[in-house]
């Protein structure tokens, strides 16, 4: 059923899902103090080379390179001397490097590329000074920053074919079964995700559905004539809603590896069917000719792990009913939260998989998920006695940055009697919609929903068991 009538009132965004639109609701601002026109000729002031090549080598070359997921390199002197303004409007909002969550001094998190106050100083002194080269005999030493990276790809989930998008249309969402079966067991330790037309491309998602329900694939893939099916907010059809599925990894626009924590994976069974689940957007390619994509995610693997690891969601069961999670248009902050057991909550569709969840879980990371209007989440543990435990401070910059898994430098262990509390912020008034062509849309009375309107707030938990 591949619906050519998909409009934006439709347009839907994926569990996993993200910003639409690159400068939709959170359009950067200009910094708060001009940057002078004429450079500076300030001697002393920090030179490319010897000061700030480094900071962009480090905190922005992973997805700013030539051939990675940000559309220029920020590698050279020519590029970023010509990006100069941009980058410190980036950087001084903090929308550059996507980040997303505030730094817990109790719960560090892996992978952190946030820049200190003092980097963006110095990046802000480097353009007053103007944006001088340096010399290149003098640059300064590379800074060591911790990057999730794969380390060897032992399996290739790829599209069978090319799909030819629809054309006119700005969303796509669609999911691919992909031709593999697994003649023993192994476990995902950490995947890559690899987009084929990286200019339609908005996110990728790789999902298993278990030997039982793996024939509902097939089903699935048959009620379509084209070349895979039409899914939203899961991998699944409205005709199947309830079917559990296991989420083996997620990446939007940044594209960033992602490695599980050490010795934990996700366990793979022979008669596992994959999917992969594409969102396919026009609006960054500034057009709707469509294209033709055919996308791979890489997997890392391992034979054997000592800990089998599960994504579980938490949020409200009850926000799935109509006018529970409601944001009502025009108001500038709207909070929804909930506080519950982990396992009395779990959501219908979420597969526990290996784990056995009986004597609590190991909490190894988070993906907080909201929408477009989304401003930010947090995540508290509830212990017994009441004391509540602040583990996840999403400051709502709905950018590349909330693809992402958070995972703790410390896993942060949850009894069966501890509880999870989740609460979501929102901003519905005017200047915080969607823009298409060139305005922005009317605030509307918003509820839980599939649709890139509509919204969510959901904790995707990266768990093992608690031994
Ligand atoms: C995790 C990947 C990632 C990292 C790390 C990253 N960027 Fe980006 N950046 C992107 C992507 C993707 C885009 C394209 C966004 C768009 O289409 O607006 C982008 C766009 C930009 C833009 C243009 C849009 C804007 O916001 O003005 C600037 C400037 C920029 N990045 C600067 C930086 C700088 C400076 C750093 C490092 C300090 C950095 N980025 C780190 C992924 C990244």
């Amino acid at each position: 059923m591949k619906q050519q009538g998909i409009r934006l009132a439709l347009m839907l965004t994926s569990a996993m899902a993200c910003q639409v639109y690159a400068h939709g609701p959170n359009e950067t601002q200009e910094p708060k103090v001009p940057i002078p026109d004429k450079p500076g000729s300030m001697q002393d002031a920090p030179k490319y080379y010897e000061d700030v090549k480094p900071i962009f080598d480090a905190y922005c070359g992973t997805c700013h390179q030539v051939g990675g997921s940000a559309p220029f390199s920020l590698q050279d002197y020519k590029t970023v001397k010509a990006m100069a303004k941009p980058i410190l409007r980036a950087v001084e909002n903090k929308t550059m490097p996507p980040w997303g969550i505030a730094a817990l001094e109790k719960h560090p998190v892996k992978y952190d590329l946030t820049l200190s106050q003092e980097r963006i100083r110095q990046i802000r002194a480097w353009v007053e000074g103007g944006s001088q080269e340096g010399n290149p005999q003098k640059e300064g030493l590379p800074i060591a920053l911790e990057t999730s990276s794969i380390k060897h790809v032992d399996l290739i989930m790829t599209m069978a074919k090319d799909y030819q998008t629809i054309a006119a249309e700005q969303d796509e969402y669609r999911c691919f079964p992909i031709d593999f079966d697994a003649n023993e067991d192994f476990y995902v330790t950490g995947f890559k995700v690899q987009a084929g037309n990286s200019s339609i491309v908005h996110h990728t998602s790789l999902y298993a559905f278990d030997p039982p329900y793996a024939g509902l694939v097939d089903t699935m893939d048959a009620s379509d004539p084209d070349y895979g099916y039409t899914c939203f907010g899961t991998p699944t059809t409205p005709a199947y809603p309830q079917t559990p599925f296991r989420t083996i990894g997620t990446s939007g626009t940044q594209a960033l590896d992602v490695v599980f924590p050490q010795n934990t994976g996700i366990r793979i069974k022979p008669g596992t069917r994959f999917v992969i689940q594409m969102h396919y957007s026009r609006v960054s390619a500034n057009g709707s000719a469509g294209g033709s994509d055919q996308s791979k995610v890489l997997l890392q693997t391992q034979k054997q792990v000592a800990e089998p690891l599960e994504f579980i969601y938490f949020m409200n069961p009850e926000w799935l009913q109509p006018n529970i999670m409601m944001i009502p248009a025009g108001q500038k902050e709207v909070t929804h939260s909930f506080s519950g057991s982990l396992l009395d909550n779990l959501s219908s569709m979420s597969s526990k998989g290996e784990l056995q969840l009986n004597k609590g879980i190991r909490i190894r990371g988070i993906i907080p998920h909201q929408h477009l209007l989304g401003k930010g989440m947090k995540v508290w543990k509830i212990s017994a006695d009441g004391s509540e435990d602040l583990l996840l401070d999403g400051v709502g910059h709905f950018t590349f940055g909330h693809q992402w898994i958070y995972q703790y430098q410390t896993a942060v262990d949850l009894l069966p009697q501890d509880m999870l509390k989740i609460s979501c912020v929102w901003d519905n008034t005017k200047e915080n919609q969607l823009t298409s062509s060139g305005q922005k849309l009317e605030p509307m009375d918003t509820d839980w929903g599939d649709g890139t309107r509509d919204e969510m707030c959901v904790a995707a938990i990266l768990a093992t068991d608690l031994p």
